[in-house]
């Protein structure tokens, strides 16, 4: 096994230069591709999720889904750090170059908006789901469609990448829900109103209900208030979909974007 690697570095090698020496920035074909990715994810949980974490979340290595955090590198500069490690730090992967490539589509889709890296999944079976049973539309709209307690996700394709989709469905309460918590009040004129607080100060309420209108509560008129921890969203949904299904969905949202279809493409 060992030669076979050493074989293929050396095969792999001159290939990089000739990337380096051109200079192009590169678009290698493995960058979106699914299957690539999905190959790649394993090859990273086997050999890199000891120290990025399985998903790429960190541990003894750097966070590479905190893009904040993180000077993106190019393709290529990435393609050389997997094969010739960091410093001393990151050992050199030296993997025959197809699964370098696939290493580097994987990396790139923790981070790139989700519309260019088209997840695994049926897209159309994800958006039955999406308006039928998953129940997503009682919250979220789309392009003027559906409900409005949970924000818009006309656009969530092109603003979050792959994982946040996925940890938004299966784990809701991670990415702390800001500006979304279930909050219940009790008024002094004997109203309750359920909804979703928007924006909180201490002296008032935007509160906003399940039909998207928007209350402006004084903190004076209010009896009783309580204020749900993290997201609305279910907490059940990792366990109530299929790895299908939840994939399906996670294909769908990624399609949601307003740029037009002949751009989407490239
Ligand atoms: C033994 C632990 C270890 C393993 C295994 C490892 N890494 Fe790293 N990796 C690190 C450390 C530590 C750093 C930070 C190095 C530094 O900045 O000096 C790092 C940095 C990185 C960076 C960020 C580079 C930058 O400049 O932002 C990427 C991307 C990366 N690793 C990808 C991978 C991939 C892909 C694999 C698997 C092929 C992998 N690593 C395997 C420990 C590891
Ligand atoms: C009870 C209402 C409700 C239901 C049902 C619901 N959501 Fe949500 N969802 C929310 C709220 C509120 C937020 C904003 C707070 C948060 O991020 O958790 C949210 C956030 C999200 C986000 C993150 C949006 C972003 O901009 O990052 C995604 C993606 C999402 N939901 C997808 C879904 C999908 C898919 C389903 C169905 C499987 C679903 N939701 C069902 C209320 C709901």
């Amino acid at each position: 096994m060992r030669v076979v690697a050493g074989l293929c570095l050396l095969i792999a090698l001159p290939l990089a230069a000739q990337h380096e020496k051109e200079g192009e920035k590169s678009k290698h074909p493995f960058i979106g591709d699914p299957k690539a990715i999905e190959a790649g994810k394993k090859l990273f949980a086997n050999g890199c999720g000891a120290c990025h974490g399985a998903d790429g979340q960190g541990g003894r290595g750097p966070n590479l889904r905190a893009q904040v955090f993180w000077h993106p590198l190019d393709d290529d500069t990435l393609y050389k750090a997997i094969q010739k490690g960091i410093g001393g730090a990151m050992p050199a992967a030296n993997l025959p170059e197809d699964q370098a490539w696939q290493v580097v589509a994987f990396v790139r889709s923790l981070t790139a908006p989700a519309f260019e890296n088209a997840p695994p999944g049926d897209a159309q079976a994800g958006e039955k789901l999406f308006w039928g049973s998953a129940g997503c539309s009682n919250c979220h709209g789309i392009r003027g469609k559906g409900g409005k307690l949970g924000p818009d996700l006309s656009t969530v394709g092109a603003m979050r990448a792959m994982p946040d989709l996925r940890d938004a469905i299966v784990d809701p309460d991670a990415d702390g829900a800001q500006g979304y918590r279930a909050v219940t009040v009790k008024l002094k004129n004997g109203q309750t109103l359920k909804g979703v607080a928007r924006n909180r100060t201490n002296y008032s309420l935007q509160l906003q209900d399940g039909q998207g209108k928007l209350h402006l509560i004084s903190m004076e008129d209010v009896v009783e208030m309580n204020v749900g921890r993290g997201s609305p969203m279910p907490k059940d949904y990792a366990k109530k979909l299929t790895k299908e299904q939840i994939n399906d969905l996670v294909s769908y949202l990624s399609r949601q974007s307003v740029r037009p279809a002949e751009v989407a493409k490239k």
